[in-house]
Order: C-alpha cells, then sequence, then structure tokens
C-alpha cells in the first residue's frame, strides 16, 4: 500500500514548486489542503485520513487529531515551532516530530528590524495620515542612540542581537540559559531580566512558548519597561499579555508595539485601533526566499522519516 502524506499548508508550492516535485518523484500519495485558510481539528481528520506524515503549519494537533489519525508517523512543520502539537500525545503515539528551525531565523530576524525601524521613524503612522491628506511630520529617534533589549537569546534572538550591532545600536540580551561565548564575540551584553526590562527602549521579545505557560511579558514585566519605551513581538502571541500591553500603550507607558502573532490568530481585537501599534498577521518567516526552502525542507524531512531515515 502506498504511502499518504497529507500538506496542511493551505499555500504549499504558492513559491515554488520544488516541494511538489519532490512528493511526486517520491511516489507516495500526497493530499493538498486546497480550503484556502487554516484548518480546524474536525477538517484535519477528514482530509488527512489514512495519512501517513503530514506537511504542518500552525494549525493545531492536540490529542484528539492525534488519536483522529492512527496511522500516522510524522509531522513535519514547515517552521520552527510546535507548541501547535501535543508533543507528549505524539511521543506516547510514536509520531515523529520535525521542524525546520534555520530558515526561518533569516526572515523573522528582518522583520523585527524593519518594525524597529517603522517604530521610531513613524513610518506607517506618517504613510496612513498622508493618504487622508495630512502633513504631519513625526520627529524620530536614532536607532544608534537606542538601547535594544532582546528577551530570548535562541537563534533568532542572537541574529536579531547581532544586526542591531551592525546598525551601531546599544544591545543587551536575556536568556535563561545564555551562549556566554557568543555574547561575548558578538559585543552583546547578558543581562538580568529585570536590566533588560528597565535598560531597554527596544523590547524584542524572541521566547518559545510552551502551550498554556503564562505571559513571559505580562503586566508587571510591562510596568518594570522604561517609560515611552517600544516592545516587538514576532514570537507567540501567548508571550505577551495583550490585555496589559494594551493598558500600557493607552496609558501611555509605553510609545509603541509592533505585533506579528497574537494569542488568537486571525487577530481582530482592540489592539488593532491603536495608531502607535503595527500589526501583521503572523508572516515572520514569510518571504518568498524562505518560504520556498522551508516547504522543500520539511517535505525532506518528512520523506527522510517516512523512508526510515533519522533527522532528529
Ligand atoms: C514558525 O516557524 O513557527 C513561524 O511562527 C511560522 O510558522
Amino acid at each position: 500500500m502506498k504511502k499518504k502524506v497529507f500538506v496542511a499548508l493551505s499555500s504549499f508550492a504558492r513559491h515554488g514548486q520544488a516541494p511538489v516535485e519532490l512528493l511526486k518523484k517520491s511516489g507516495f500519495e500526497f493530499v493538498l489542503n486546497t480550503s484556502g485558510k487554516r484548518l480546524g481539528s474536525q477538517e484535519i481528520i477528514a482530509m488527512a485520513v489514512g495519512a501517513d506524515g503530514i506537511i504542518a503549519g500552525l494549525e493545531v494537533y492536540d490529542r484528539a487529531v492525534l488519536e483522529g489519525l492512527p496511522r500516522l508517523k510524522c509531522i513535519s512543520r514547515c517552521g520552527v515551532g510546535t507548541d501547535n502539537i501535543d508533543l507528549a500525545a505524539a511521543r506516547i503515539k510514536g509520531i515523529t516530530v520535525v521542524n525546520t528551525p534555520d530558515v526561518v531565523v533569516q526572515p523573522v530576524a528582518e522583520l523585527t528590524v524593519g518594525f524597529v525601524f517603522d517604530l521610531l521613524r513613524s513610518l506607517t503612522r506618517q504613510t496612513e495620515d498622508m493618504r487622508s491628506g495630512g502633513w504631519v511630520r513625526h520627529t524620530g529617534y536614532l536607532l544608534s542612540s537606542k538601547t535594544v533589549g532582546v528577551l530570548g537569546l535562541g537563534r533568532i534572538g542572537r541574529r536579531v542581537a547581532e544586526l542591531f550591532k551592525r546598525l551601531d545600536a546599544q544591545v543587551i540580551g536575556y536568556d535563561l540559559q545564555p551562549d556566554q561565548a557568543w555574547a561575548d564575540k558578538a559585543g552583546v551584553a547578558v543581562v538580568s531580566k529585570e536590566a533588560l526590562l528597565s535598560r531597554s527602549h527596544v523590547l524584542c521579545v524572541h521566547v518559545a512558548c510552551a502551550d498554556g505557560a503564562p505571559a513571559v511579558v505580562g503586566a508587571g514585566e510591562l510596568a518594570s519597561m522604561k517609560k515611552g519605551a517600544f516592545l516587538v513581538n514576532v514570537s507567540r502571541g501567548q508571550a505577551v499579555d495583550e490585555t496589559a500591553l494594551l493598558d500600557a500603550l493607552k496609558n501611555n507607558h509605553l510609545a509603541g508595539a509592533a505585533l506579528d502573532v497574537f494569542a488568537q490568530e486571525p487577530y481582530n481585537g482592540p489592539l488593532s485601533q491603536l495608531p502607535n501599534v503595527l500589526l501583521t498577521p503572523h508572516v515572520g518567516s514569510l518571504t518568498h526566499e524562505s518560504r520556498a526552502q522551508m516547504e522543500t525542507e520539511a517535505v525532506e524531512n518528512l520523506l527522510k522519516v517516512l523512508s526510515g531515515f533519522s533527522v532528529v
């Protein structure tokens, strides 16, 4: 019996045919998600029926979904985060979970840099203003006179820190397990979480989030930030308490924020009403170049696992 692969990504192969060609060459049967949207649990179970492997996006693979797919042997994430997968249940059911952690680094880091320049120079705000006939000139801030704090010095956080160093910002960072050798080489000062919050003019959040874990940046952390600071979150919506962030922006404790990720996606909440908040719909890794590479790697990883080669 032919092995079967379900591709849950709604935009699969939009950035090049290479991943589809790989699937065709594998000889495995494959089914694509043609709904054009992120799938719900019942839809995954229905569309992936009989699947040995899934190329997965951010849709949720909880215990019920995994139990609904008894043949499943591998979930290959096109991306880095696996917080949408019940890893404990996957382990018990013998499902291997693989991801593409390296490809996402540069696009997410570049989006972070873009957000920071936009916040410091009010690019989007002034564009919106001119579109409605205005000519209001906002005085910006120099990045090179600011301290950028990086919360979470994993692959992406380290890259962000390196890019900001090259742009002449002061860069400080915090991580539970910092790589001191890297920090010394990069010229990044590793500080306590308290110091990071109180010293940063711009706080960039790059943490991994376990399902159900409390926000890493909650009301207390926001209150400890410098008055007039900016916050950028491109990691996971759950990392920052959105209600507390809304308060901190409304009472002018923070000067602005840029968010690519939200606790509930798609997001349509009150943060979108604030003029000093930049919002993008979870596009951190979504560039033509990285997306094509991520999809190809996700297919390669899946094929390796289903053919019995270890990639973990
Ligand atoms: C990731 O890689 O987890 C990004 O959030 C996009 O999928």
